[in-house]
This record gives structure tokens, C-alpha cells and sequence, in this order.
């Protein structure tokens, strides 16, 4: 299928209480294996290339190897920006044909994350294509972050409201608990505060950091508002992990596709996983619509780009 809108995916998610999932890749074996479990499980997925993989697989590669992923299936497959920290990256990706932008200005003060959200927003949305915007921080793991440092971080509700009708963004990415990069599944997540945003704001809400959050914390978050989960170091981990062993196991080898395709099937199985958990896994029909007994969701109203 040609790549969709992430709007109407995440729209329909968050009114059926799943989510989906939005995994990064920096190789075409990452990309390959997580659309091709998305064709297996009958999922929609979100594919997001963050400023370092353009950097790394080059612009043209990062956004192509996803379009040819996405044309050989016929599941639903966004290719979405993830962590645009600047206007002009996001319209780079706008140009190069990404179907999902994400500004993240959570770094930057209230009043400028608000004015270049909605630059982006603004003109993201004249040709159609939605926008995700951060308030609050996810902070990344580091020696120095501490659970105090994740707690002030966190997204204020009313905060959120005042945001989301300012900016006009499509999705909007909430601190309230996870850290980026956790290499081991401990955090829990504030689910109060996670139904006092989703009370003040209708639109789907985003989990960054998901590698670190018990499985069961997820669930909940699913349950109040998150309707697009974000998966990257759990399937960097994986995919080192599959690499090791293959080299372990054949030290002599010499031809890389027998290493590397080691790895692609583990991360096919973390993304498995993954999709299962986050409930998305079957809601895809043979043609390429959502499955619903009340409202058949085709092809044609998943807002194609091309
Ligand atoms: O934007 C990407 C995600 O938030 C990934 O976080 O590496 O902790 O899974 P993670
Ligand atoms: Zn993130």
C-alpha cells in the first residue's frame, strides 16, 4: 500500500483502546522486519526515522526504504519523523514525502514550543499531513537523572489543554514517567495524571520511552488516551543481541547476511511482541481497512499521500 496519514490510524486507535506501535529504524533490516511482522500480525505501524538515522542513512534512504517497505504490503505503514527538534527538519521530511512530523520543542520554553508547533502545524496541515508535538519532557537516561528529575518533568494537564488548542497539533507526546533508553523494563507510569490530560484533551496522546515500562503499565496507559507507543532501544537490543550470538555461534563466517539476518529475526520477534501487547495485531482486514464490527474502516479513508 502507499504510505497513509498517521491521523486517521491513531484516531481510530484511540477510539478502540489499542495502540500503535511506532518503532525506530536506522537499516533497511530493521525496516523489513517491522513491517513485514506488521503484514504477519494484521497491524497498522507507524515506521519513525529520528534526525540521527537521516544523519546516518542519508535522507533519501531513511524515507525510501520505507516507501518500498510499505508499497510490498498492504497493512497500513506511516513514515513519520520522530523527535524533529527544528522547523526547518520538518520540512525537510515534508518535502521528502514523510506522512507524520513530530516537533519537539520540549526542551524549549512554554511560549516557544506553543509558536513553532504551530509553525509547523500550519504548514504541515495545508498539504494534509498531521503533526505531533511534545509538553513536558521525556528525559533520557543518563548517571545524573534521578526519579526526582522524571517527576518535575512531567506533563501538567491544564498545561496540556492551553497547548493542544494553541498549537493545533494532531497527537500530542506526554511525560508521566518513562525515560528514553532504559535498557531494562522498571518504570511504572503516573496513570492519574495521565487520565487528568486525557479529561482535558481529546486527541491522541503518545507513550516515548516505552522500552522501560512494565508491560502492565502500558496496558493501563492504552486504556487512558495512549493511542501510539514508541519502541526503539528494545529493538536496537534485540537486534545486537541476535548479532552476538550469530557471531558467537559462527566465528569464521564471513558473509554478513548470515550475522545480520540473525539479528533481523529477533527484532521481528521484539516487534511481535510488541504489536501483540499494544493490541493492534489483527485489526487490519485483506484489504488493507480496519476490521470493526461497527464501522468498516477501508483503505480509501485511511487518507493515502501517494
Ligand atoms: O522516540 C522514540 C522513543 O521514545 C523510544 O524510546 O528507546 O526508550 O524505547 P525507547
Ligand atoms: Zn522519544
Amino acid at each position: 500500500m502507499p504510505l497513509v496519514s498517521s491521523k486517521p490510524v491513531l484516531e481510530e486507535a484511540l477510539r478502540r483502546h489499542f495502540a500503535v506501535g511506532a518503532f525506530n529504524a536506522n537499516n533497511m533490516e530493521q525496516v523489513q522486519a517491522i513491517v513485514e511482522v506488521a503484514q504477519e500480525e494484521r497491524a497498522p505501524v507507524i515506521l519513525q526515522v529520528s534526525q540521527g538515522a537521516i544523519r546516518y542513512a542519508g535522507m533519501e534512504f531513511a524515507a525510501g526504504l520505507v516507501k518500498i517497505a510499505a508499497s510490498l504490503v498492504s497493512v497500513p505503514v506511516v513514515l513519520h519523523l520522530d523527535h524533529g527538534t527544528d522547523f526547518e527538519q520538518n520540512v525537510l521530511c515534508l518535502r521528502a514525502g514523510f506522512t507524520s512530523l513530530m516537533y519537539d520543542g520540549s526542551k524549549r520554553p512554554f511560549e516557544e514550543n506553543v509558536a513553532t508547533t504551530r509553525r509547523v502545524a500550519d504548514i504541515a496541515h495545508i498539504v494534509g499531513i498531521p503533526v505531533e508535538a511534545e509538553l513536558g519532557q521525556v528525559l533520557r537516561v543518563t548517571d545524573k537523572v534521578t526519579q526526582d528529575d522524571v517527576i518535575a518533568a512531567m506533563t501538567d494537564p491544564d498545561q496540556a489543554e492551553e497547548f493542544v488548542r494553541r498549537t493545533t497539533c494532531d497527537s500530542l507526546a506526554v511525560a508521566c514517567g518513562s525515560v528514553h533508553a532504559m535498557t531494562a523494563r522498571e518504570a511504572t507510569l503516573d496513570i492519574d495524571r495521565l487520565k487528568a490530560i486525557r479529561a482535558r484533551v481529546s486527541i491522541p496522546l503518545v507513550l516515548h520511552g516505552s522500552s522501560g515500562v512494565k508491560h502492565e503499565s502500558i496496558l493501563e496507559a492504552i486504556e487512558n488516551g495512549i493511542a501510539k507507543v514508541n519502541v526503539a532501544t528494545a529493538l536496537n537490543q534485540a537486534l545486537i543481541a541476535g548479532i552476538r550470538r550469530a557471531v558467537a555461534e559462527l566465528p569464521d563466517e564471513t558473509d554478513p547476511r548470515k550475522i545480520i539476518g540473525v539479528g533481523r529475526d529477533e527484532v521481528k520477534e521484539a516487534v511481535r511482541e510488541k504489536i501483540r501487547l499494544f493490541g493492534s495485531a489483527g485489526t487490519i482486514d485483506s484489504t488493507g481497512g480496519f476490521t470493526s464490527p461497527k464501522k468498516q474502516f477501508r483503505s480509501a479513508d485511511l487518507g493515502e499521500i501517494e
